[in-house]
């Protein structure tokens, strides 16, 4: 497929996922029918990839009872730390759970945005233009987002009806638009993505959601990045619509597709100056230690060092990599490598293989952090909180701003804070060590000790969720990307040595 044909259209943003924009968004609904359901499927989903939660309000046995409503999405945000929070009514007309007049409806919903706990409403598209409109009306001043749904669970309608009917949605003011059918034969999975294609180069058209329900339908579920579904519907435990599948599994479907589709590539390929750069997931486990509680480096002998600074052979060797020419000026600053990337990516056993081969100084960052504040970086986030971590990261990354041919390892959150990218960049090329979040679990499973952001949730879902999350930035603030799966730490050093011409 040709990236460049594709038109863009509109993105919606909440919190800080963008809906519309790269991976299909993971929902995942919340089906519990009181407050101790609720809550422990919360707790469930915190360890899931979900990107956005959905809480369907009509499996709530106290759903009109305003108080107990505020106060069981008080406890709710709190479990969800911050992710985005759908709230879903659904009728018995739609195939919900609950009848509800339309005053009702838009009273319940009314009373949960006042909250300013959720971020966005779903609601019928069939709904009467009042009802919509008055919910669309409480839900801009409490700046929340709108999605407008349409429900078929006999059939999937003619091809005019869904475009007529996602172009509507948006006409009528939604942030995003949804459209759930029944196929009843594999040709109507096929018309779902085809609308879904068509409708989504509309010029100006916001953010669709398109399902084909049923296990027939399980293909719409899933290619959401090729055919234009923003979002996609997942279970945790219990699901809530036919043919809804594991999160954890469309997870990997989809981290797949996209690899293969497009992004991670061609951002290697123009960052580095790799020809021919394999990814290859299934194959060789990286042989990294990194779980071992010594992160010293194992070769701490200094006598055979060959200090950088003696020029003892071509002005090649010099890491001064701005140079095209491969030349190096007499005077210029040796430049540093800066490894990134996330917790477990095999930055630290990277760093000391680049010690053993070429006899470079190695700066650990959260050893420096260690140092300074006199204790593991697990007691800092303990008694001082993780604001407090990334300010003496901060200061440390400007410190190591000022060293020349080292090699830095960077800590997995230094390049999120854009001033450490400039501090980072100042003297040296950062090198992202790109790896799937299935690698990375196998890694650092038990080291939750060691990692205080992983520490609550260990699990693979969680960690697939906070790399997405911190993607853009990492290949931001990147020079060069190596996908690390399937390549062994010296296999990587090597690369490293290589294009670095170290
Ligand atoms: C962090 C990663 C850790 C450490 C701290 C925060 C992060 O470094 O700096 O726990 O935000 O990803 P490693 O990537 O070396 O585990």
């Amino acid at each position: 497929m040709n990236d460049s044909k594709i038109k863009k259209g509109k993105i919606c943003q909440i919190k800080d996922i963008q809906i519309g924009e790269g991976l299909p968004k993971i929902c995942v609904p919340i089906t519990g029918a009181n407050v101790n359901q609720i809550l422990s499927q919360a707790l469930k989903i915190m360890r899931s990839p979900a990107d956005l939660i959905e809480w369907r309000a009509d499996y709530f046995r106290k759903c009109t009872n305003i108080n107990a409503l505020k106060s069981l999405l008080g406890k709710l945000a709190d479990r969800l730390e911050g992710r985005p929070l759908l709230m879903t009514l659904r009728t018995s007309e739609e195939n919900g759970y609950i009848s509800l007049s339309d005053d009702d409806y838009v009273e319940i919903y009314t009373a949960a945005m006042s909250t300013g706990l959720i971020d966005m409403i779903d609601v019928q598209y069939m709904k009467r233009k009042e009802v919509r409109d008055a919910l669309l009306k409480s839900a801009a001043e409490n700046d929340v987002k709108v999605l407008f749904s349409y429900h078929d669970f006999s059939k999937t309608p003619d091809d005019d009806f869904m475009t007529e009917t996602l172009l509507g949605m948006r006409d009528a003011g939604a942030d995003i638009a949804k459209i759930a059918l029944m196929p009843q034969n594999p040709n109507d999975v096929l018309r779902v993505m085809n609308i879904t294609d068509k409708v989504r180069n509309i010029a100006d058209m916001v953010p669709i959601i398109t399902i084909s329900m049923s296990s027939m339908g399980i293909i719409s579920r899933i290619c959401g990045e090729t055919f234009g579904s923003a979002v996609t519907f997942a279970a945790v435990g219990d699901s809530s619509a036919p043919g809804q599948i594991d999160a954890d599994e469309i997870d990997k479907i989809m981290i797949q597709m996209h690899r293969n589709l497009n992004a991670s590539q061609a951002v290697m390929c123009e960052k580095s100056e790799f020809d021919e750069t394999v990814i290859d997931t299934d194959a060789r486990k990286l042989d990294i230690d990194d779980d071992s509680e010594n992160r010293k480096l194992d070769n701490d002998d200094d006598s055979g060092r060959r200090k950088l600074d003696i020029d003892d052979d071509s002005e090649k060797r010099k890491l001064n990599i701005d140079d095209d020419s491969g030349n190096c000026k007499q005077n210029s600053k040796r430049k540093n490598i800066v490894l990134t990337g996330f917790m477990g990516t095999g930055k630290s056993t990277v760093a000391r293989k680049l010690h053993k081969k070429k006899n470079l100084d190695v700066k650990e960052i959260d050893d420096m952090i260690e140092e300074f504040e006199g204790m593991k970086i697990s007691k800092i986030f303990e008694l001082h909180g993780e604001e407090y971590f990334r300010q003496v990261e901060t200061r440390q990354t400007e410190i190591i701003s000022e060293s020349e041919g080292v090699v830095v390892s960077c800590g997995g959150g230094t390049v999120l804070r854009p001033q450490n990218v400039k501090y980072l960049k100042k003297n040296g090329i950062i090198i992202l060590l790109d790896a799937s979040p299935d690698s990375v679990y196998a890694r650092v499973k038990n080291s939750g000790d060691r990692r205080p952001l992983l520490k609550k949730h260990m699990s693979r879902g969680f960690i697939s969720w906070l790399m997405k999350k911190r993607d853009a930035a990492y290949r931001e603030a990147a020079d060069i990307v190596i996908p690390t799966d399937g390549l062994s730490s010296e296999q990587v050093a090597e690369r490293i040595i290589e294009i670095c011409k170290l």
